[in-house]
């Protein structure tokens, strides 16, 4: 039906055989950043894919989730296919998040989950630097820990059907073949990023929390005594941000 759409059919063909502890991972990290954020909350989500993450949270109740991504062919098939029954299928943006056009402040929280900092070929300090800018509330990077490299390795390799979707060595090296060299980063790695962006761009008061859980690493940003809002602006004002954006 879909022969042309390797690189979205390889990614969501990932998911829907995921058993046992891989499952566990990617459910869990939808489930866990869940908890972090509130009903009403605004949600951009960097490096989409098809919408994968924005669908979960929608059926969890959360309606205001939105996607950007680089690849037409993840947001032609989010589009008209795995969003096609939602309001949502419309929030999905083609863009390259090493080069947002972004506004200060509009949305609530900016996650950018399964390692997607390094799946990006491009300037990873920009978007930590945008990413902070652009959320009110937080910022959530994720990716994979130790417990799960081998069995994440081993799950690629005997689904990668389409061969489009050829991903990471525990070294760093390996390539999906329609983008860059991916990595995994240690959480040493990502600290050293945070501090360079802080200091580089001048931005003070965004604490990091990290958390692990089911063999995901959590990057959370936000206010330096925990993920809140990281500025005094009101609601009503942020809403009338994001109506003049709109
Ligand atoms: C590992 S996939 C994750 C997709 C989705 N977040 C999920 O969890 O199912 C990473 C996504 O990042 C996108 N991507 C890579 N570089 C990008 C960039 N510079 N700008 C926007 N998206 C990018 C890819 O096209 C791909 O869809």
């Amino acid at each position: 039906m879909w022969p042309i759409l390797t690189s979205a059919l390889s990614l969501k063909r990932m998911y829907e055989t995921a058993t046992g502890k891989m499952q566990e991972y990617y459910d869990g990290e939808i489930n866990h950043i869940a908890k972090k954020i509130d009903k009403n909350d605004y949600v951009l989500s960097l490096g989409c894919g098809y919408g994968r993450e924005m669908r979960m949270l929608y059926e969890m109740g959360f309606q205001n989730v939105y996607g950007i991504d680089n690849n037409y062919i993840m947001l032609f098939y989010g589009h008209y296919e795995y969003l096609k029954d939602l309001p949502i299928k419309e929030y999905l943006f083609y863009g390259d998040i090493c080069n947002m056009p972004f506004v200060p402040n509009r949305w609530d929280w900016v996650i950018c989950i399964q390692n997607g900092l390094f799946v990006i070929g491009g300037n990873k300090l920009d978007v930590i630097r945008n990413a902070i800018l652009m959320a009110r509330k937080g910022v959530i990077f994720t990716t994979f820990d130790d417990t799960i490299l081998e069995e994440r390795k081993r799950h690629i390799e005997e689904n990668n059907e389409y061969g489009q979707l050829v991903d990471i060595l525990p070294d760093g090296t390996t390539m999906l073949d329609f983008r860059p060299p991916v990595e995994v980063y240690t959480e040493e790695r990502f600290k050293r990023l945070f501090e360079h962006v802080c200091k580089r761009d001048e931005i003070k008061g965004v604490g990091l929390t990290i958390e692990h859980s089911n063999g995901a690493i959590y990057f959370i940003l936000g206010e330096e005594n925990g993920a809140t809002s990281n500025n005094n602006r009101t609601t009503e004002q942020h809403e009338a941000t994001r109506k003049e954006h709109d």
